[in-house]
């Protein structure tokens, strides 16, 4: 069920989002906790295409304390980001899209973890757990 997308181009974004829903569908979570999770895979893919050029999206079941949850993790090896704090700020997301940037991300998702060095890349987790 563990798998990976490329990102390299737009298509690539609709390919990743593809994968998290069957992947969701099977973990057995509902229409709304699909679309959420879609939503945050598409802002990361998307992240990934604009910033970093290019990257993965990998999509996982995990388990912990007896649930059930969908990981989305997110890597490049792009230009990384510069001050993490400012950017989870709302309002600061430019391009304005439907799930809000990464502060949007984070409120889709049950947790989220982000690692960026300018100069090496940016990888990010963000968990759903079943309920
Ligand atoms: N993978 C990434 N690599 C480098 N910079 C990134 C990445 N993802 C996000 N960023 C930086 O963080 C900022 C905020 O991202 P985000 O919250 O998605 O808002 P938006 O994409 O709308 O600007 C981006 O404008 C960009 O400068
Ligand atoms: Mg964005």
């Amino acid at each position: 069920m563990d798998s990976c997308v490329k990102i390299i181009n737009e298509w690539d974004i609709v390919a990743a989002r593809q994968l998290g829903r069957n992947v969701a569908k099977e973990l057995g979570f509902g229409t709304v906790d699909q679309a959420r999770i879609t939503t945050a895979i598409s802002e990361l893919a998307r992240n990934i295409y604009l910033y970093a050029g290019q990257g993965q999206i990998c999509i996982d079941k995990t388990e912990a304390g007896g649930k059930t949850g969908l990981c989305i993790s997110s890597e490049d090896q792009g230009p990384g980001i510069n001050d993490i704090r400012k950017v989870m700020e709302d309002g600061f997301s430019t391009s304005g899209g439907l799930g809000a940037g990464l502060p949007g991300v984070k409120r889709l998702m049950d947790e989220f973890s982000i690692d960026s060095t300018p100069g090496e890349g940016t990888s990010i987790k963000a968990i759903k757990w079943l309920r």
